[in-house]
């Protein structure tokens, strides 16, 4: 080999063992996340809750439908799903059987745009560049059978809804929008602040606009939950998210953080668009979190 083509072809090596790891292996390398969040009454015993969101499952995927299923194992007492589950027009029955087991918990969900719209190809460089608000959608999903699938097994359906689930003896109250990332959110509708009667207040929304986020925490919602950012997807080791796909900012893209006097969980997420097949220094995930007491 000629010096002169030995480093670039080293750097397309590289680059093309890069995309097959990021396509081939940590797509499907599922990991479970573990955090405490404080925000139980002093002296509460704790609550586990299952955080799962962004499947975007297609039949095909057994893994994934196998690892889902695997999530009962942890037995939480609540799971919250935040949309996103499928991602092809057949993948209504696969999704409710791999969460089938899961269904026989208290739960709660929001849909997410790609509950509603099949995936359709964009440009992947488009991913990185800010978003800004154009939408080309695919057909319409047979979402309403994903909805009537979880209402069906007595998960609260959170769209544009306030609703109480007990949980272990304990009133949760839950409270949704739908996807602010298509301008289906009216949280004028679920406005107002949390019932004092309820043990514990919980937000719920796919896409986590900082219009929304922002409504929740100024009526007094102590946490929320969100998903949709895959977490920046493709990370870049110690920077972080390149991008968040929404108004939030990169450094809160996945896990807890804190939003202003509430705390903020974001799903990095299952899956990925079908036409966008890989992760990178993102694993797919979910989170069990488990809710413990405040100091005081
Ligand atoms: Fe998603």
């Amino acid at each position: 080999m000629r010096p002169r083509l030995a480093v670039p072809l080293a750097l397309l090596g590289a680059g093309a063992a890069g995309i097959g790891y990021a396509a081939g292996v940590e797509r499907t390398s599922f990991r479970l996340r573990r955090v405490d969040v404080p925000v139980l009454a002093p002296g509460s015993r704790p609550l586990r809750l299952l955080h799962i969101s962004d499947a975007h499952l297609t039949p095909g995927q057994a893994r994934k439908r196998r690892w889902l299923r695997s999530l009962a194992g942890l037995e939480p007492d609540l799971v919250v799903n935040t949309g996103d589950s499928i991602a092809h027009p057949q993948a209504v029955p696969a999704f409710l059987d791999a969460v089938q087991p899961l269904l026989g918990l208290p739960g709660a969900f929001v849909l997410g745009s790609n509950d509603l719209y099949a995936p359709v190809f964009k440009n992947p460089a488009r991913y990185l560049l800010p978003d800004r608000g154009d939408r080309v959608h695919g057909a319409m999903l047979p979402w309403p059978d994903l909805r009537d699938g979880m209402r069906a097994a007595g998960w609260a359906d959170l769209t544009n809804a306030r609703s109480r689930v007990k949980v272990d003896g304990r009133e949760l109250e839950l409270v949704g929008v739908d996807d602010p990332h298509i301008q289906r959110d009216r949280y004028d509708v679920v406005a107002g602040a949390p019932d004092p009667s309820a043990d514990l207040s919980i937000g719920v929304v796919h896409s986590p606009e900082p219009r929304v986020l922002d409504g929740f925490v100024s009526d007094g919602f102590p946490l929320v939950l969100a998903g949709h950012t895959h977490g920046g997807q493709l990370r870049v080791p110690v920077y972080g998210a390149l991008v968040t796909n929404c108004g939030l900012d990169r450094p809160r893209a996945r896990g807890l953080s804190r939003y202003r006097d509430a705390w903020l969980h974001v799903s990095a997420g299952l899956g990925t668009s079908p036409f966008a097949p890989a992760r990178f220094a993102c694993p797919p995930e979910a989170t069990l979190l488990t809710l413990v007491a405040r100091d005081s």
